[in-house]
């Protein structure tokens, strides 16, 4: 691609989670396409190897580190962003954890802290830049999961927090349809990161067999879809949850 034909030049996107695994594969996806990267992760020295990449790809990339969950936090990074990297086009909510358990057996931390992470961090980067957004005409895409439509023995905590993404996306994508801001979810199922390495020989055996398409998803195959989601392409898309699985949720 020359530079006068990508599509996101000259638009600022922020990705969180952008240190590894899917976000890291968005953020680059995104800086190939033009755009200049705001790669937040927990803690800012773990996003710079990411902004590097993205910096070889687009002018402009930067690391930041943040809690998604801390609101306040939240809030005075995002007005630094826009600030600094001259507004804002595009939100990626991809950071997530997982702490599964059996229900009998969780704790309450490690149900507040999936909440907290996986959605009250989406609402968090949402409402901090929804003014900045609107004057945009931006677009937001929330990484969610497939669970969160399926449900999933062992992630009481982790299905509910991606189902209520699923809930405020499409709450999110009414309210503000009519300032011309687009905002869908996608559904990832079993995609090769760090956060399903951790899954034992025998239940990613089970889990292959169950996925139609017989194999595992590549980070990159979710990058696409957000590519898709926020490029020219997907302008009449809103409010939806795109479901990237191989078919398992079938
Ligand atoms: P990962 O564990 O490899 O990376 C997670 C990223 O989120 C890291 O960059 C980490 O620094 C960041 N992060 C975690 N907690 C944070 C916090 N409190 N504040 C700021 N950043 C934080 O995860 P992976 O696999 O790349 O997943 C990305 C997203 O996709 C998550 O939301 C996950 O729930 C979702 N997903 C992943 C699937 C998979 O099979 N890998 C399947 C379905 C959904």
């Amino acid at each position: 691609m020359t530079e006068s034909q990508r599509p996101l030049e000259g638009q600022v996107a922020i990705v969180t989670g952008a240190s590894r695994g899917i976000g890291r594969a968005i953020a680059e996806t995104l800086a190939a396409n033009g755009a200049r990267v705001a790669c937040i992760a927990s803690r800012v020295e773990n996003a710079e190897a990411a902004a590097s990449a993205c910096a070889a790809l687009t002018d402009g990339a930067r690391p930041f580190g943040v809690d998604v969950a801390d609101t306040a936090a939240v809030k005075e990074l995002v007005a630094e962003i826009v600030k600094d990297m001259g507004g804002l086009n595009l939100l990626v909510n991809n950071a997530g954890i997982t702490k599964d358990q059996i229900l009998m057996r969780m704790q309450e931390d490690d149900f507040d802290r999936v909440i907290d992470v996986n959605l009250k961090g989406t609402w968090n980067f949402v409402q901090a830049a929804t003014r900045t957004l609107m004057k945009s005409s931006g677009r937001i895409v929330n990484i969610s999961s497939v669970v969160g439509v399926t449900g999933n023995a062992g992630q009481v905590n982790y299905a509910a927090s991606k189902a209520g993404v699923i809930g405020l996306t499409k709450s999110v994508a009414k309210e503000l349809a009519g300032r011309g801001v687009t905002c869908n979810a996608i559904a990832p199922g079993f995609i090769e990161t760090d956060m399903t390495a951790a899954i034992e020989d025998k239940a990613r055996e089970e889990l292959m067999a169950a996925i139609p398409l017989k194999r595992i998803g590549a980070a990159t195959e979710i990058a696409a879809a957000v590519e898709f989601l926020v490029g020219p392409a997907g302008g009449y898309i809103t409010g939806q949850t795109l479901v990237i699985d191989g078919g398992l949720s079938l």
